[in-house]
């Protein structure tokens, strides 16, 4: 009997094709893509109509990437897939600081700045004292932790989506720890801002009438030897947005403290201090 491709069996007329030499873990992977995807048509009875509108959407969201916008890791982390693969791949020990998404604004090679220096370049915004510890689980100071930070502007832009209004490396910067584990710098109490929104993922969330906005957050990348790599923010709690982040980031303890200074060398102050779990 041959196989022939039939609704009820269509699961396995595609999954026998794979050929014995494949790899395991792609035909484990590419396997239940199939089993789930086949049986998402099944079960919402998707019409051809509806095919070819999907078929469009992805069309466009092909169209609009390229080396500066990835509209398909947009379209994964509104629908959660970004945080979800993140909080697996993630797992940390009680009292470790967790992960959330790095997002695309993130650029290689930002500038290295003594400890205590501001980050703004543009001399905009409400400034803010960020300080705090690299600790490792035992509370133990972690000493050449590298800490790389970027944060949008007072207008709610991240400098490479303001190529010639603002400085690249305007809000960005990377910092080393001493013995002491400590870390400081000046940045601006960010703002909340919508994610790219004028491209197929922007029009999927008006179609389900989802808002593009994200919490206030300033963006953290830590490394440091025998650590694993923590990607993170740190929000701001008060934000109207804390409780529907567009991208799903926000996680409890991601809240920190932003509190006003009275004649300071900044208006604000957010001391929070971050705990690297070790290499298994
Ligand atoms: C960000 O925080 O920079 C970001 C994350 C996901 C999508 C868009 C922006
Ligand atoms: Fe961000």
């Amino acid at each position: 009997m041959l196989d022939y491709f039939t609704e009820q069996a269509s699961v396995e007329a595609v999954c026998a094709r794979t050929g014995d030499a494949a790899d395991p873990r792609l035909r484990q992977v590419l396997h239940a893509l199939v089993a789930h995807l086949h049986a998402f048509v099944k079960d919402v009875g998707l019409t051809q109509r509806e095919w070819e509108a999907a078929i469009a959407f992805l069309t466009r969201t092909g169209q609009i990437s390229g080396a500066e916008r990835q509209e398909f890791v947009l379209l994964s982390d509104v629908l959660g897939v970004s945080m979800l693969v993140d909080a697996i791949g993630n797992r940390r020990p009680a009292g470790a600081t967790e992960n959330t998404v790095l997002g695309p604004f993130h650029v290689e090679d930002a500038p290295l700045r003594q400890m205590g220096d501001s980050i703004v370049l543009d001399g905009k915004g409400e400034t803010c004292l960020y300080t705090g510890r690299v600790l490792d689980l035992n509370g133990q100071a972690i000493e050449g932790a590298r800490i790389e930070v970027w944060s949008d502007n007072a207008e709610g832009y991240y400098s490479v989506q303001q190529p010639g209004l603002q400085d690249k490396w305007n809000n960005r910067g990377i910092f080393v720890t001493g013995s002491d584990g400590r870390y400081e710098f000046t940045g601006i109490k960010p703002v909340s801002y919508p994610i790219p929104d004028d491209g197929p993922v922007g029009a999927l969330l008006a179609f389900l009438h989802r808002h593009p906005n994200r919490p206030a957050h300033m963006h953290f990348l830590i490394t440091a030897p025998g650590c694993q790599r923590l990607v993170t923010h740190t929000f701001v709690g008060d934000d109207p947005w804390i409780g529907s982040d567009a991208v799903f980031g926000v996680k409890a303890t991601l809240l920190a403290p932003f509190e006003p200074v009275q004649g300071g060398r900044t208006a604000w102050l957010s001391t929070f201090d971050f705990v690297l779990t070790p290499l298994d």
